[in-house]
């Protein structure tokens, strides 16, 4: 086992999808110890099974919850720190979609992906900093998306909910550097996930062919994988990113200069 990870303990939201379930899979490879958070019970169940079978010996919990209710929120954090003893790093990493335009847009749908993929976030902050504090030093990992920083037409109501996260993120690491606190944000592009897949699968793709696509959106002309994502994560979970606060790292493929 390696160690990049040893001695800390993780909650990581949306675990059980793509992205999420491969930051936990390194955490665990790592020596981490980790809380799963979904609201989805079934693939909660399934990705912590396939943890355990991949990482004997590994520490891990699961919660299913919904990242925008604050009851669920507190107890997720209260079980970790009593399983763990503590908890010292926060992955931010659960997000729903929604598709329209600006001008169709439904309020009720605005009011739905900010609960989650802004105050969802929120919610853990405000739940996990007095157990993050307590660590000495801790590190907040948001998940946010290139289209946070990069425009485009479509989604309007998540790009707005992924540049919000940047924004509570910059605030975060003023709020919290003397607190032993560091907060930063990966932006991923385009990744092959259980929902990428399933949107291709929903327009008629198959979804081994994908895997092969030919993406003009990245400069390296294909979809990132979630482990591709997750890398940067552990990098910013760990101690190797000590002097880093605040920060957003594009993890696109290079979409972001194109
Ligand atoms: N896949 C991509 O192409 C891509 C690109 C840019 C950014 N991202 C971001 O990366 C993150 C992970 O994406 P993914 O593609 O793995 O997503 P996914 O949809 O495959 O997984 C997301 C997980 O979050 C869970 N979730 C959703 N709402 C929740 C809630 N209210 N409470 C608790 N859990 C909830 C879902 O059940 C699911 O397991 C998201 O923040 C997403 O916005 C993904």
């Amino acid at each position: 086992m390696n160690s990049r990870m040893t001695g800390k303990s993780a909650i990581i939201t949306g675990a059980g999808g793509g992205i999420g379930a491969a930051i936990a899979g390194l955490f665990c490879q790592e020596g981490g110890s980790v809380l799963l958070f979904d609201r989805n019970a079934d693939i909660l169940g399934k990705t912590a099974a396939q943890l355990r079978s991949r990482n004997p010996g590994a520490r891990i919990e699961i919660f299913p919850g919904d990242v925008s209710d604050p009851t669920d929120v507190d107890q997720a954090v209260k079980h970790a720190a009593v399983a763990f003893g503590g908890v010292s790093v926060l992955v931010n990493n659960a997000a729903v979609r929604n598709h329209s335009s600006v001008e169709t847009s439904d309020i009720a749908e605005w009011n739905r992906l900010l609960s989650v993929n802004v105050l969802g976030a929120v919610n853990f902050c405000k739940a996990a900093l007095p157990a993050l504090r307590n660590s000495g030093n801790a590190s907040i990992v948001n998940v946010s998306s290139c289209y946070a920083v990069v425009g485009r037409s479509g989604m309007p109501i998540y790009d707005a909910t992924k540049a919000a996260l940047l924004s509570v993120t910059r605030t975060l690491a003023f709020e919290e550097a003397q607190n032993g606190v560091r907060a930063n944000a990966v932006c991923p592009g385009g990744t092959l996930t259980p929902f990428t897949i399933g949107r291709g699968v929903a327009s008629g793709r198959n979804a081994e062919e994908m895997q092969n696509d030919q993406r003009s959106d990245s400069l390296l002309r294909r979809w990132g994988r979630p482990e591709e994502i997750a890398y940067p994560v552990l990098w910013l979970a760990s101690d190797e990113s000590s002097y880093m606060t605040g920060a957003t790292i594009m993890v696109d493929g290079g979409l972001s200069i194109m």
